[in-house]
């Protein structure tokens, strides 16, 4: 398979905000052009032929991981996969490591807690690229999956409106930088004392495009109504698994359930970036329902995973 690559500006890609908004749409056609060439039989771009790239997860990862697996190996290399005691433990300092790896792989992907832990381990290496694959802060693979999924529903998605309900978390902060980038306008609700950072925050305002506008506030029924898709995550996230019975009583009234989609568009699709948790953040009449396209995020983090790669291999 032959493709004209676009190329990633920045050395890494810790934040959707490394890619302008040009970058962002070229690695979703990029994408799309990955998955139709799967669809049709032809998986294999050869464009890491040789190389290993390093996966290193602290948190634990069904999609994020298998997609990055199966995205390296059809792009014709092969990972490798440091366990997290020793990447993390303290064996040696996070940057030790990165100029370790940064002998042998040309990229690494990053599955950690604090982003400024992510930021120090990204500068460490002046030549060894990293890939933010989940921090607390930010989620941006998982943004790009999530708008591959609304562009394959929707075509442009300029003009359009979308609210995430729940956590002001980092799935909600991708997202929420994502969607203004490519000219949407996201509402977000959450229960007060859960919304996003204020610096997360002023950053999704900087980066509208396009007229895209941002809100933010507390009632959930108020946020959906007439949306034309409606997201929502974990209650409590990885690392946060000690106040998950704290949360589940605050998180209950932003439950996405019948009632709540029943404010939105007629139409208007659901979306989750998954593990789902079944009875809590979103009922099963809602993610079994016809309006979600939960498993399309899921499948589409193989083809921006494989498209982002390619392009932080051509720079
Ligand atoms: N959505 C997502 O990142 O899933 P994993 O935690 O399984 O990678
Ligand atoms: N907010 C969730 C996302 C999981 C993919 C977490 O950080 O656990």
């Amino acid at each position: 398979m032959t493709v004209e690559l676009p190329s990633l500006a920045s050395k890494d890609f810790l934040s959707i905000l490394n890619l302008s908004p040009d970058a962002l749409a070229q690695a979703l056609d990029l994408a799309a052009v990955f998955k139709s060439e799967r669809l049709k039989g032809r998986p294999h771009a050869h464009v890491l032929e040789g190389q290993h790239i390093a996966l290193l997860f602290e948190k634990p990862s069904l999609r994020t991981h298998s997609a990055f697996t199966i995205a390296v190996r059809e792009l014709g290399g092969d990972v490798i996969e440091p366990t997290s005691d020793v990447a993390f433990g303290g064996r040696e300092s996070a940057g030790d490591v990165a100029r370790n790896l940064e002998r042998w792989v040309p990229i690494a992907v990053v599955r950690t807690f604090a982003q400024t832990r992510l930021d120090l381990f990204a500068a460490s290496s002046s030549r060894m690229r990293v890939i933010n694959a989940l921090t607390d802060e930010e989620h941006p693979c998982q943004a790009l999956a999530d708008m591959l999924a609304l562009i394959e529903r929707w075509g442009a998605l300029k003009g359009r409106t979308i609210a995430f309900v729940g956590d002001g978390n980092n799935v909600a902060a991708s997202l929420a930088q994502a969607s203004v980038m490519l000219g949407m306008h996201i509402r977000l609700a959450t229960p007060v004392g859960f919304e996003l950072n204020a610096g997360l925050a002023a950053s999704v305002r900087k980066a509208a495009q396009c007229g895209a506008t941002f809100t933010e506030g507390h009632d959930p029924v108020a946020a959906v109504q007439g949306v034309d898709a409606i997201y929502t995550d974990a209650w409590a996230s990885m690392g946060q698994e000690d106040d998950a019975e704290r949360r589940a009583g605050i998180f209950q009234p932003y439950q996405v359930n019948a009632g709540l989609m029943s404010h939105a568009a007629p139409g208007a699709l659901f979306m989750h970036c998954l593990p789902a948790h079944r009875g809590h953040e979103v009922t099963d009449e809602v993610i079994d329902s016809p309006a979600s396209i939960v498993f399309d995020q899921s499948e589409n983090r193989l083809h921006t995973q494989k498209a982002l790669l390619a392009m932080m291999s051509s720079r």
